[in-house]
């Protein structure tokens, strides 16, 4: 069993794998369009220079831990930045998502990628400056996971079956090792300067990797982001959104990286089931079914308390949910499910 000290952050004693007096809780995506005041700070900036501006960017990284009272900030950022920073035209379009100015689809488009050293200078600053202000509040960094990353390179924006990426995968090995590379050493530099500047400990996300089958995710992907984890010493959140086949994968990759690794779960598999299929020794986070927070509030409870009494089964449990804040997600709901999640006031007045 690890030490745990009194004073020792709930997330970290989560991700460690022991049991906090209370259990730690925070929400993918919390800094976001469901705040006003997240709204009014963004007004008429574009999504990328907000992230690069360290000053808003830590005042949005700030937002919701001083709303919610979460256990954790995650940097504001975007997982396109450090592909940015490399020197890729990308954009974010608003309700679209990031769009690539040239898409990366052939060998020769693969060559041509600039050297994979992002200049993070404004990300570094801006860790800097979340860090100094949360105080006792641990700050997450995260990254996208190279085939995430590569979804977007090679399909040039959001794609529903990411067929192209899928297809260069099997049809041509060395571009797609020479595409996964660039975005594992792009996205490794990413975390490792999220930690440098303070981060506690990061999430890598692999979106899109539920598109996979076991098998194509261990040969083609699990190599690179084993590759973008290597060198980090803080514990390592894994998730794929719809990753309930892939829950020992994405476990085996960040436990060969680092020691306290870490498997978050979206809503479709129950957590007992979760850590079941993990073998009961993986700290899980999740899973709260985002549909369920426009359900009426007596449901969502129920649903949380489920939520919570099936995390009992892993060794550490990290509230979150499955997936993103919906933008049109009532912020007093969140604060409503945190309030819960710590044992305080579980009532939430509505209408
Ligand atoms: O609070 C947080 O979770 C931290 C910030 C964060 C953002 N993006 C900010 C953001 C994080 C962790 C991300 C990760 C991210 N970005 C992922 C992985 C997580 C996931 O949802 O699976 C992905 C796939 C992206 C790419 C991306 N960026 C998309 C699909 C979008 C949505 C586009 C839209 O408008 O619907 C973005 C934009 C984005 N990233 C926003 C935020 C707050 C919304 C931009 C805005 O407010 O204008």
């Amino acid at each position: 069993m690890p030490a745990t000290t009194p004073d020792r952050p709930a997330l970290l004693t989560a991700l460690q794998g022991a049991r906090p007096a209370r259990t730690p809780v925070w929400f993918m995506r919390q800094a976001g369009r469901s705040l006003p005041e997240y709204r009014a700070a963004r007004h008429g900036i574009a999504m990328l220079d907000a992230c690069l501006d360290p000053a808003l960017a830590a005042e949005l990284t700030l937002q919701p831990v001083r709303r919610h009272g979460v256990d954790a900030a995650v940097f504001f950022s975007d997982i396109v930045v450090p592909v940015l920073r490399a020197g890729v035209g990308v954009q974010i379009r608003s309700g679209v998502g990031p769009v690539l100015d040239e898409p990366v689809r052939t060998a020769a488009d693969v060559a041509a990628l600039p050297t994979p050293d992002p200049d993070l200078g404004p990300v570094v600053d801006g860790v800097r400056a979340a860090v100094a202000e949360l105080g006792d509040t641990p700050l997450l960094g995260f990254a996208g996971a190279p085939f995430t990353l590569a979804c977007y390179l090679v399909e040039g924006g959001p794609s529903k079956d990411h067929l192209r990426t899928r297809t260069l995968m099997h049809a041509d090995p060395q571009a797609w090792a020479g595409v996964m590379a660039w975005a594992a050493d792009v996205t490794g530099t990413f975390l490792r300067a999220q930690v440098a500047a303070g981060a506690a400990a990061v999430q890598l996300f692999d979106s899109w990797a539920g598109v996979l089958s076991a098998a194509d995710y261990r040969a083609h992907v699990a190599p690179w982001s084993s590759r973008a984890l290597a060198g980090l010493d803080v514990p390592v959140v894994h998730f794929a959104a719809q990753g309930g086949e892939l829950l020992a994968e994405l476990r085996d990759v960040a436990a060969g990286a680092v020691r306290h690794a870490a498997v978050g779960v979206d809503h479709r598999v129950p957590l007992d089931e979760a850590s079941r299929r993990l073998g009961g020794t993986t700290p899980v986070q999740g899973n709260i079914d985002p549909a369920m927070l426009a359900a009426p509030w007596e449901v969502l409870a129920a649903h949380v308390r489920d939520v919570l009494r099936r995390g009992e089964a892993a060794p550490g449990h990290v509230v979150n949910l499955g997936h993103g804040v919906p933008p049109n997600a009532d912020p007093d709901v969140l604060t409503a499910i945190v309030r819960l999640v710590h044992g305080e006031h579980p009532q939430h007045e509505s209408g």
